[in-house]
């Protein structure tokens, strides 16, 4: 365990780590560059932590577990103990594997719970309040990871952030700016003031500081698992859906447990791409997307040319159409993975693709899968000096989630019950359109875009990468993987460049501002797209093992992105 002296040492090297950073605001082209291993995280204050546990003889694993402690305390918005998520692993022996932390639906939930008497979604029930929550998995699924993998004790990865839990930590411009524009929701679905509620406007700077949490993680480090899903917080957990008209129960909590999964595989370009599997969507609709890309030389075409984000749109529609109605969670429905990861499968799909015109969402649905056969998150990559690296993507869905604070253990709860298809056939929160693979059941885990992927080259390690952003997660690491494979672009450079989205309905290329140039965006519109502009897609972190074996970070700027190592 850290000693507390030590301890303070570290934090205070912590705190003035932060403000330089905070004070150096220009993001350089080039991201940063590290001899031996590497963090990149929404936080830099998380990211620092983690560097920290590998200096002290940890391995990735443990630092992947730490920083998503201390992301649970410095980024409320995503970083949770109140979610879930995945984590993509692969150790420097080439073995692979991957960890469905995912939330699952209560006991007592039901397929039409969203709904009025005529059938119709009650506005917000899926997204806000305590009905919203699924039963959380991020503490048993970093539990579980330490089991298999962690060298460090357990306790000494959730130190750090019991220390920043009670000291504090400060508000960035964009934190800041964030908390200001959630007040009145925190108030509507909170009967007490939480640490993020304030009277006055928040300022840069301003300290947060959450006692509440700190016991909460207290009572994990030294109860292990059971000291979220048993005891004192499981009650506090359950009171506070009493209040509302929550429905995760004692013994939804005690029961859940996460599920080791076969990591979802494929090839492009002579790279090994290795991602996560149902109950999420990204592994196979990446891969999909990747199959489709491959015939065509799209480094000559070019970066955001109109024949690269065409031929990008139309894949798009195709891979979104087959998500809304192949995938869901595997332990219910039958996924037909080997068939849609099939390059005969995709390849007929893509044929019908015309680079004349686009093709009108309507007109495209799902392929044909032959009956007979099988029928606000955030994203941390860690390489250690060993070469292990670890993917976890992890979320509470929305920005906080449901809103609703934990009464007296400090912590925001999910609203992952909205990426079910509350009614199938109409669009959730990121207008994805979901059938009955992915209707409501107890105990069902809700479909995820959630993309944590490892990416090795002649077998070794090339890339960790991951994002939130919802249903455009997909889409912003397939962008990401061609910025680096096909664009030659540095990891930096893949992260920063502007992003562009097709997800079959709506039909529209939801294009971040900047990203095209007037003529593309003409000639798009020519070809029948219909195009959006947007303000920002995705907020990636990543890590590049360049030639010479050193780590090159990519941390975006969208956010307050940070990659550090040494
Ligand atoms: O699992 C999913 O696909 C969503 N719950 C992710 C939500 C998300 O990325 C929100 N962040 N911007």
């Amino acid at each position: 365990m850290f000693s507390s002296k030590c301890f303070f040492i570290f934090s205070f090297s912590l705190f003035t780590l932060y403000s330089c950073v905070n004070r150096n605001q220009q993001i350089p082209l080039r991201g940063i560059i590290s001899e031996k291993a590497m963090v990149s995280s929404a936080h830099p204050l998380a990211s620092a932590i983690g560097v920290e546990i590998m200096k002290n003889g940890g391995n990735a694993i443990d630092a992947a577990i730490a920083t998503h402690f201390a992301l649970a305390v410095v980024y409320p918005q995503a970083g949770n103990i109140g979610g879930g998520g995945f984590a993509v692993i692969r150790l420097n022996n080439g073995s692979i594997n991957s960890l469905d932390f995912r939330e699952k639906a209560p006991a007592l939930a039901h397929r039409d719970m969203y709904l009025n008497a005529d059938g119709q979604l009650i506005d917000l029930k899926s997204t806000h309040g305590h009905m919203a929550s699924g039963v959380p998995g991020a503490v048993d699924g970093m539990f579980a990871l330490h089991q298999k993998y962690g060298t460090l004790t357990m306790a000494e990865l959730i130190e750090p952030s019991i220390e920043i839990a009670q000291r504090g930590y400060t508000l960035t411009p964009l934190a800041t700016k964030l908390l200001n524009t959630k007040q009145e929701e925190f108030q509507k679905y909170n009967r007490w003031s939480t640490p993020y509620q304030s009277d006055h406007n928040w300022e840069v700077g301003d300290t947060i500081t959450q006692p509440d949490l700190a016991k909460t993680l207290e009572n994990i480090q030294t109860n292990g698992r059971n000291g979220f899903y048993e005891g004192i917080v499981a009650d506090q957990i359950v009171a506070e859906m009493q209040i509302g008209e929550g429905l995760v129960s004692h013994a939804d909590l005690k029961n859940y447990q996460s599920v080791w999964r076969k990591p979802i595989t494929g090839k492009y370009r002579g790279h090994q791409i290795i991602s996560m599997a149902p109950p999420s969507s990204g592994g196979i609709a990446l891969i999909q997307l990747l199959q489709g890309t491959e015939d065509y030389p799209i480094s000559d075409w070019g970066h955001n040319s109109t024949k690269t984000i065409h031929l990008m749109a139309e894949l798009e529609r195709r891979v979104y159409a087959d998500r809304a109605t192949f995938l869901g969670d595997p332990d219910y429905i039958d996924v037909p993975i080997d068939q849609l990861l099939d390059s005969a499968y995709n390849q007929k799909r893509y044929d019908e693709i015309s680079f004349l015109k686009a093709t009108p969402s309507v007109l495209v649905s799902s392929g044909k899968i032959p009956p007979s056969e099988s029928p606000e998150t955030t994203h941390i990559s860690v390489v250690d000096a060993n070469g292990n690296a670890v993917a976890i993507t992890t979320t509470l869905n929305s920005s906080f989630g449901n809103k609703v604070m934990v009464k007296g253990a400090g912590f925001f709860l999910n609203n992952e019950m909205d990426d079910f298809s509350s009614k199938p056939g109409s669009p959730n929160q990121f207008g994805l359109i979901g059938g009955e693979a992915n209707a409501i059941a107890p105990h069902k885990r809700m479909l995820s875009s959630m993309t944590p992927t490892i990416v090795t080259y002649k077998d070794k390690l090339k890339m960790v990468v991951g994002t939130p952003g919802g249903s455009t997660i997909i889409t912003s690491v397939y962008q990401t993987l061609l910025n680096v494979i096909d664009h030659g672009m540095g990891m930096q450079e893949a992260v920063n460049a502007k992003r562009v989205h097709h997800q079959w309905y709506p039909d529209e290329i939801r294009v971040e501002t900047d990203a095209l140039t007037e003529n593309v965006q003409n000639d798009l519109e020519k070809l029948g797209h219909q195009l959006r502009i947007t303000d920002k897609i995705g907020r990636m972190d990543c890590i590049l093992v360049l030639p010479d074996g050193r780590l090159e970070g990519g941390a975006d700027p969208r956010g307050d992105n940070t990659a550090l190592g040494y």
